[in-house]
Order: structure tokens, then C-alpha cells, then sequence
């Protein structure tokens, strides 16, 4: 069987080096070996509320920046979550194998819940059901993801298998890919926390509408130690280890070559490099997704392909999961 890759990303705020690394970089890697599936996911996005228009602007600006950081659609198909309704069919069958105990134990439900002044959407409760329904749709057996999304990939394989046990073999168990070095970009500004879209700290992530001298001066704020040595251990220096993750991404270093490239010299030195080569790969992905932007025709013609092809894949599916269920009639 050919490896199958699912992925997608939330159409929320802008997206930051942490969502490159990750996810867009892995992704672009990928689609020369392996048959992709690239999604924007806009049903993930309403579980906390959102602004209908700028949902709408921002769907539009996801697909600009997934052609932007090089995701080819002769390659793959790049779609939007929504237009395809058996991701939504498929969840509702699925939060029928998934346990509520189960669900309880998200550590993102439950960080996420903390932050909600309006109360907690059943939606954000079973998210990961529906995240576990994109990936098994499409039979993916890899799903290139950071870190975060470790413990949703984990039920998605326990659903699979309850549902082949019960049902008799459906879906396939998918496996994640995740970077050894960058699976978890920091906060700039807090080591301890995650590089997030929604944190409101704008120096606390570098976006990838980020201009040059923004992304400059954020590198130089980055919080860093009192050791003053370039050496990469994230125990002890979580901070200037996140920086040297970002630099081995952005420079193609290795994490010895960069301890050795900055010997004996100081955090300001070893700022000033990490922030040109930032700047270096993502200054052509800025100017990119302005021009796709602004070619709407282009892009609507990218994604009404991405959500024929993915729809094709995912009726056949469902066809299958209603007959195995015992739904509607034969
Ligand atoms: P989302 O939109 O929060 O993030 C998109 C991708 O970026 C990764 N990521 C990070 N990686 C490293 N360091 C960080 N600080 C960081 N922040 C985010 C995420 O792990 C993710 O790979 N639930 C998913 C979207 C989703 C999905 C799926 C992913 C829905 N269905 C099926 C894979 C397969 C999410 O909210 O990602």
C-alpha cells in the first residue's frame, strides 16, 4: 500500500515558525515521496468562537501561506475541512466508539477550556473525534504533526482500533511523524510555554507575515540565560536551545556545527546569524503569500480540485463505515 500523509491546520490568527517547522516544512518534504492530503481545518477553528468574516478571510489566507511555504497542488490536494461533509458524518460515528473518559483526559481540552470566558463548547470537548475522523477518512498511515497534537493522534489510534475490532478491519492505524529537533518551538518570551497562534505576546512568536526588521528585533528580545554559552541542552537552557532549534531549521546547521560555530562567542552574535537566517527562509514565503492572495481565481481553483478529490476518497469511505455500522438501508 502507498504511505498516505493527512494534515491540516486551524485557520486561526497567523501562523508562526513553530507551524512552519512542524507542519508546513515536514509537509513540503513529503509530497515529493508520498500521496498528501492537505487540509485547512475550519470545523476545528468554530470550537472557540470566531468572527464569521474573518473565519472566511482567514480560510482564504491558510491556502495562500500552504502554496506559499511550497505545497504544490500538482502534488497534493489541498482542501477545506467544511466542504467535504464527511469529515462531520464520520465524527458523529466515531464519538460513538471514543469514551468520554477518554476524552477527559486531553491536556489541549482541558488548557483550552481554562481560556473560556463564555463557557466550554461541547464541540472543543470531542475536537479530537473529529480530528481522529479526518485522518482515518483518507485511510492516512502518517500524519506529520508537533508535538501538541501527540495525545489527539493517540485516540485517533485507539478509535481505530476499537472500531476494527467491533466492526471487523475498516481503517487504517495511522502513525505520527514528528521532527527529532523543533516538534515543540517555544515562546520567545517564556521557555516554558509553547510558541502559540493565540497567544496576544506579538514577541513571543515570529509570524510568517513577520517583516525583516520585526523579526529582527524579536530575535534580539528572546529571553536567554546568564551562562552566555551557545550549547544546546534543554533542561538547562531551554531558551537558547529553543533559539538553536529554530537556527538548525532556518540554517540547515546541525546542533554540534552551530555549538562550534559560536564558540567563545556571545548570545548577540549568535542572535544577529539566527535572525538573518530566519529572515533568509522566510522573506520569499511573505512575498509568496501575498501574490497567491491576490490571485483569488488561482486559488479557488486549487482548492475546488483539493475538495474533489478528497470527497471522492472520503464517499467511498463512508460507504463502507455505514454498511460495517448497519446505517440507512442497503
Ligand atoms: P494547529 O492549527 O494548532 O497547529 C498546526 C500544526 O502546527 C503544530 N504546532 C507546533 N509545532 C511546534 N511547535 C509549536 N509551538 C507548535 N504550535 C503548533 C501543531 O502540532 C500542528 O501540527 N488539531 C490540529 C489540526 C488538525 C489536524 C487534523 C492535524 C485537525 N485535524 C488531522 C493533523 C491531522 C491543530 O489544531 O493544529
Amino acid at each position: 500500500m502507498k504511505d498516505l500523509v493527512f494534515s491540516g491546520i486551524q485557520p486561526t490568527h497567523e501562523l508562526h515558525i513553530g507551524n512552519y517547522i512542524a507542519a508546513l516544512k515536514q509537509w513540503a518534504e513529503l509530497q515529493h515521496k508520498k500521496c498528501c492530503f492537505f487540509c485547512i481545518v475550519d470545523l476545528h477553528a468554530i470550537t472557540v468562537p470566531q468572527d464569521p468574516k474573518k473565519l472566511r478571510a482567514n480560510i482564504l489566507e491558510a491556502a495562500a501561506v500552504y502554496l506559499a511555504a511550497g505545497i504544490d497542488p500538482t502534488k497534493c490536494s489541498i482542501y477545506i475541512q467544511s466542504e467535504v461533509a464527511e469529515h462531520t458524518e464520520l465524527a458523529w460515528i466515531l464519538g460513538t466508539i471514543g469514551k468520554v473518559s477518554e476524552l477527559e483526559r486531553m491536556t489541549q481540552f482541558k488548557d483550552k477550556s481554562k481560556k473560556q470566558t463564555q463557557g466550554v463548547s461541547a464541540g472543543l470537548f470531542t475536537y479530537p473525534i473529529l480530528m481522529a475522523a479526518d485522518i482515518l477518512l483518507y485511510d492516512a498511515n502518517q500524519v506529520p504533526v508537533g508535538e501538541d497534537q501527540m495525545q489527539h493522534l493517540e485516540l485517533a489510534r485507539v478509535i481505530a482500533r476499537r472500531f476494527n475490532e467491533r466492526f471487523g478491519e475498516t481503517f487504517t492505524i495511522p502513525q505520527p511523524l514528528i521532527q527529532k529537533v523543533g516538534a515543540r518551538i517555544m515562546s520567545l518570551q517564556d521557555p516554558e510555554k509553547k510558541m502559540s497562534k493565540s497567544d496576544p505576546a506579538e514577541s513571543s512568536k515570529i509570524l510568517l507575515s513577520d517583516k525583516p526588521e520585526i523579526i529582527r528585533k524579536k530575535i534580539m528580545r528572546a529571553v536567554t540565560d546568564t551562562e552566555g554559552s551557545v550549547h544546546f541542552d534543554p533542561e538547562k537552557k531551554p531558551a537558547v536551545s529553543n533559539l538553536m532549534t529554530l537556527y538548525h531549521h532556518t540554517s540547515g546547521l546541525s546542533l554540534k556545527e552551530i555549538e562550534s560555530e559560536f564558540k567563545g562567542k556571545g548570545y548577540g552574535d549568535f542572535k544577529k546569524a539566527l535572525a538573518e537566517a530566519v529572515i533568509a527562509e522566510l522573506s520569499p514565503i511573505r512575498e509568496k503569500i501575498e501574490s497567491y492572495r491576490s490571485n483569488s481565481s488561482e486559488l479557488e481553483r486549487i482548492l475546488d480540485e483539493g475538495r474533489d478529490t478528497a470527497k471522492e476518497i472520503a464517499a467511498r469511505k463512508m460507504k463502507l463505515v455505514r454498511e460495517r455500522v448497519g446505517l440507512g438501508r442497503a
